[in-house]
């Protein structure tokens, strides 16, 4: 099978990386930044178009006060760090998320990265920022509901392409591949409709230890599988 398109990614396991060193959680974001940039190149040197990355999640604000200025300090670091040397490679940034209840600084970061590499077509980094699935389709509902209430769509003409394109996602292609570091099974809130027919792959180490010999790994693992979006593959049709 082919290579993955849209790989996604649940970055989680930085605070174990920590902890077992030793060290605060906040060196574990650290590095987990560091593992993020080098991921971004090692997508791009195998040439996946589009790769999502799961930051922060609605959920996360629940986290100690201290945490969650850590991590929110550690995106406008990254942005403002690695901005030029990602537009200079041609990628493309993609928020996903509520933008709206966030700070008008972060809010200005996310729009400038977007504006400044909007044209650039070598691949697709999609961050996952204040990002909850259940958020993003109540969002979407809530469009789409003032949309019907308006009379500008019939609530019969109401489909699975219409809520689509109400979602954050709209115009990026479903994940085919869903990688989640640190040994959770779960989807924490992550892409709940675009993972629909998503592969998995959960590997066990954290995610500062992620390395681009795994993410290879797990390329090579999603082209030995078979995907049949609910249908049957031709060679098991009887004739
Ligand atoms: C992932 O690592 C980073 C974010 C959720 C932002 P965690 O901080 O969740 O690390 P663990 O899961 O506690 O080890
Ligand atoms: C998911 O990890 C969110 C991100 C990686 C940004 P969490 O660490 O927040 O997920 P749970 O709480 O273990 O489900
Ligand atoms: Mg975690």
């Amino acid at each position: 099978m082919a290579k993955p398109a849209h790989i996604a990614i649940i970055m989680d396991g930085n605070g174990r990386w920590a902890k077992a060193r030793g060290l605060p959680r906040s060196a574990g974001h650290k590095a987990g930044v560091e593992t993020l940039r080098k991921v971004v190149r090692n997508a791009g040197e195998f040439e996946i178009p589009w790769l999502t990355l799961y930051a922060f999640s609605s959920e996360n604000w629940s986290r100690p006060h201290q945490e969650v200025n850590d991590l929110l300090g550690l995106l406008k670091l990254f942005i403002r760090r690695d901005l030029a040397e990602l537009h200079r490679s041609g990628v493309r940034v993609r928020v996903i998320g509520e933008r709206s209840s966030l700070a008008s600084d972060i809010r200005a970061l996310l729009e400038e990265a977007e504006a400044l590499t909007r044209e650039n077509r070598s691949m697709t980094l999609v961050i996952a920022f204040n990002y909850g699935g259940r958020d993003e389709i109540t969002r979407a509902v809530g469009r789409i509901a003032e949309l019907v209430a308006a009379g500008r769509v019939d609530a019969g003409a109401v489909t699975e392409e219409l809520i689509a394109s109400h979602l954050d996602t709209d115009g990026i292609p479903d994940p085919d591949l869903i990688i989640r570091t640190s040994g959770e099974q779960r989807l924490s809130n992550f892409l709940l409709w675009q993972a629909a027919y998503s592969e998995f792959i959960f590997l066990p180490c954290y995610w500062p230890d992620f390395s681009g010999a795994d993410l290879k790994a797990a390329i090579d693992s999603y082209a030995s599988r078979e995907r049949r979006f609910g249908g049957v593959v031709a060679s098991t049709v009887a004739s």
